[in-house]
């Protein structure tokens, strides 16, 4: 694959929507958005928003809805417990809670009813500037590892144009939770050119078993297309058919096959199985971890 042609950005603006009500882990939601769960001792976001910076963005576009201004806090200086920590000759501590603050500038737009993901992106257009001819979506719910798949994506837009996914193949059992590729095959076994996308199709119904898995480089024609889509699946305003309706203009979409791994934090199977993994990788935790779980399941 051709490397990105020096000193162009792929994308400055990386979209995270961060709406939802975060109905499956009630009750903790009350109080604490789901994007702030921690994956060991890291909100989810944090990860995401890091995965943005490696990748070159230089803005985090968070849409949130209102109630869940402690995401956007999250992210903000904490001088206070910088300044206690630092007293305290704690500086590892410090250098965690800078962290976040230190990846990438956030700015918060608000998305203010639940209207879909494809509303919700909607919702960033006046904040992605105008000059930007093509912005990030990194949906917090996904952790696609190893990181490294917007570089690839950004690659593909630079040799074909338009707009680039992620794509995972998954069990034709789960198809119905994502959205859904029809694809034919380019030079490289790992870029295919999308010839449609359905969202959530029953299992019977699916053009493949390639899945969107929360990754996407798109062209900013997307708003535009946002604009001229009708309530899809769940009612909602779907990206997969603001996607399908540029297909179906003639506007370039491919998908970088990811062939690592993944993970679904926006439900509590997901979550736990993230949670262990890290922990487990982990090398303080994950020895003790490993020798308690194997004695925990001979049962
Ligand atoms: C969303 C998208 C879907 C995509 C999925 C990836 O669905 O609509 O196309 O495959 O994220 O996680 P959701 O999980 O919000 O229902």
């Amino acid at each position: 694959m051709s490397e990105l042609v020096p000193g162009v950005l792929p994308f400055r603006s990386a979209v995270v929507p961060a709406a939802g009500l975060g109905t499956r882990f009630l009750p903790t939601t009350k109080a604490v958005p789901k994007e702030l769960l921690p994956v060991i001792d890291t909100p989810g976001i944090e990860l995401v928003a890091a995965e943005a910076a490696e990748a070159g963005a230089q803005q985090l576009l968070i849409v949130s809805s209102p109630g869940k201004d402690a995401v956007a806090a999250y992210f903000a200086e904490s001088s206070e417990l910088e300044k206690e920590l630092a007293a305290r000759g704690k500086e590892e501590l410090v250098a965690k809670v800078r962290r976040a603050h230190e990846l990438i500038a956030v700015r918060t737009v608000t998305q203010d009813e639940p209207r879909g993901l494809g509303h919700a992106v909607g919702c960033a257009r006046d904040a992605v500037g105008p000059d930007e001819q093509a912005f990030a979506v990194l949906l917090p719910d996904d952790l696609v590892l190893p990181t490294g798949v917007l570089a690839k994506m950004a690659q593909v837009r630079q040799r074909h144009g338009g707009s680039v996914l992620c794509a995972f193949d998954v069990a034709r059992e789960e198809v119905s939770a994502y959205g859904v590729f029809e694809v034919e095959d380019t030079g490289d076994e790992d870029v295919k050119r999308v010839r449609g996308m359905v969202e959530k199709p029953p299992p019977d119904r699916a053009p493949s078993t390639l899945a969107a898995a929360g990754r996407y480089l798109l062209d900013r024609a997307v708003f535009d297309a946002i604009d001229r889509i009708e309530p899809g699946a769940g009612g909602e305003l779907q990206l997969t058919d603001a996607i399908a309706l540029l297909i179906d203009e003639g506007h370039p979409v491919h998908v970088v096959v990811h062939r690592g791994g993944r993970h679904d934090l926006g439900n509590p199977a997901g979550y736990v199985r993230a949670y262990v993994d890290f922990a487990l990788a982990d090398p303080d935790l994950g020895p003790d971890l490993r020798a308690w779980l194997t004695d925990r399941l001979k049962v």
